[in-house]
């Protein structure tokens, strides 16, 4: 027996018989349920996070993400075996190692790969034979072989043959209840046989199924087009909404209708924009890396320009429709001067508190400079945090949601749609409604008189 089947015949055992230990970096969004379900599955867990605050609220068993049951959390910690360290150390022990860290982009929005880099190296000295790395932060196709795989070769191991090396896309969808870490089918790719089998192992017994590919590349770019595809596709219905209003037909019932086709038609529905840590990042991503490989994504281009420009056309439409309503003419400059705005939901997608790259932000700030006092409603940010894309805004207080509060505002505009708010008392109680989700017409909840706009 050969030295590289020695290592991977070692590694497969003992994940069949869950004595392997894993290691996940990054204990965000992705890290902390991929960590749970590693642990689920009967493998003792160490998170290693940057975050001393982070860190803490895990070992103390605190609810970290809204959908993650805190005593599940508490659970795992009490067991023993399942543990969170900002030290990084921690990795020379793990058998498996689960990068999770952002990927987010440069302010000249390119891939920012900082983090993926530095969880590299922070591997790199701990490194040892027999070892197994996997990537899963949604990452430019090739930068597993190209960027992490020389940090980790650069002390004389090899991938493939003294460690295994691969990617596995996170499909994380947060505040999805019929889909999570576990019952998600788990793309593998790795450039060799070893870490191929090896990733296909590991995954086979922590989620549903794993589909393994020929690359660790081909696993990259299957994340990405699907990012992507997801990018083009509400670009698309959100010009049609615009399109179709004008010629006097409701986008969302040509929707409903076209979706009764059983083939070949997939429902995206229109709403204020995309955000989250992925839809918009991902194709930047698939078009950087095509302009370096010297070739291009005009289409997806297109389609990532149209989406950023959706909350500017919305604080337009809200300004011609409150304008239009208004006894005295208003300064073109300052439309909305004088008007109060309140915007229900800010996170940037429905039941997550999670405000990265949210529409809902992007729109407050257009209307406030189109000069309305604007204000917002979200269970989910009861304040709103240091920090972040919008300093501007920190420190805003979300606004209680009673008949008093929403009668107090020229208009209510539904953004966010969190199951939890009361749509019947916005409708009962509102002077003016703009709906972006259609929640109104989906739920039955009728609004008197012409105080409903769908836009
Ligand atoms: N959030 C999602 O819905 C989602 C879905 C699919 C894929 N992804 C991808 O998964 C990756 C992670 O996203 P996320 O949403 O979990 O991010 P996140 O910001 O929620 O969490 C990342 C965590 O990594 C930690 N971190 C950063 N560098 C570190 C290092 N060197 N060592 C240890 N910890 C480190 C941070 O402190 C943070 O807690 C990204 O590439 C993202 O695009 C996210």
């Amino acid at each position: 027996m050969n030295c590289e089947s020695s290592h991977q015949l070692s590694l497969k055992q003992r994940i069949a018989t869950r004595d392997a230990r894993v290691a996940v970096v990054g204990l965000g969004y992705v890290g902390l349920p991929l960590a749970l379900t590693a642990y689920d599955a009967g493998f003792d867990t160490t998170g290693v996070d940057l975050s001393p605050e982070r860190v803490k609220r895990i070992m103390q068993g605190e609810q970290v993400i809204s959908y993650l049951a805190p005593e599940r959390i508490s659970r795992a910690v009490d067991s023993g075996h399942l543990r969170a360290t900002q030290d990084s150390a921690a990795l020379a022990d793990a058998d498996i190692i689960l990068i999770c860290v952002p990927t987010p982009l440069t302010p000249e929005q390119n891939p920012d790969m900082r983090f993926v880099s530095a969880a590299a190296e922070d591997i790199a000295p701990q490194l040892r034979p027999g070892q197994l790395v996997v990537l899963e932060s949604s990452v430019w196709p090739g930068a597993t072989t190209n960027l992490v795989r020389p940090i980790l070769e650069a002390g004389g191991l090899r991938a493939g043959i003294d460690f295994f090396l691969g990617f596995s896309p996170e499909r994380e969808d947060p505040g999805n209840d019929t889909f999570d870490t576990h019952s998600i089918p788990k793309v593998v790719g790795a450039d060799d046989p070893l870490s191929r089998q090896l990733i296909e192992d590991f995954y086979s017994v922590i989620v549903t199924s794993a589909v393994p590919v020929s690359s660790a590349a081909t696993a990259e770019a299957v994340k990405l087009v699907e990012n992507s595809f997801r990018t083009v596709n509400i670009a698309l219905v959100n010009e049609l909404k615009i399109a179709l209003e004008a010629m006097g037909v409701d986008v969302w019932e040509v929707i409903e209708a076209a979706a009764t086709k059983p083939f070949g038609f997939m429902p995206f529905y229109p709403g204020p924009g995309i955000g989250g840590a992925c839809i918009p990042v991902s194709p930047a991503y698939l078009s950087w890396r095509a302009t370096d490989v010297g070739s291009a994504t005009p289409l997806i281009d297109l389609a990532r320009h149209s989406n950023d420009g959706v909350p500017a056309a919305l604080a337009a439409r809200i300004a011609a429709d409150l304008t239009a309503r208004a006894d005295e003419a208003s300064d073109p400059t300052q439309p909305l001067a004088g008007q109060q705005i309140l915007l229900m939901g800010i996170a940037y997608k429905r039941d997550v508190e999670d405000t990265r790259r949210s529409p809902a932000l992007v729109l407050l700030e257009q209307l406030e400079n189109l000069g309305a006092e604007v204000a917002y409603h979200d269970p989910f940010f009861p304040r709103l945090p240091e920090g972040g894309e919008f300093p501007r805004l920190a420190g805003r207080e979300s606004v209680p949601l009673t008949a008093d509060t929403v009668k107090r505002y020229a208009a209510v505009a539904i953004i966010t749609d969190h199951s939890a708010t009361d749509y019947g008392l916005v409708a009962s109680h509102a002077a003016l409604i703009f709906d972006t989700r259609n929640v109104f017409d989906k739920s039955g909840i009728t609004v008197d008189g012409d105080r409903l706009i769908k836009i």
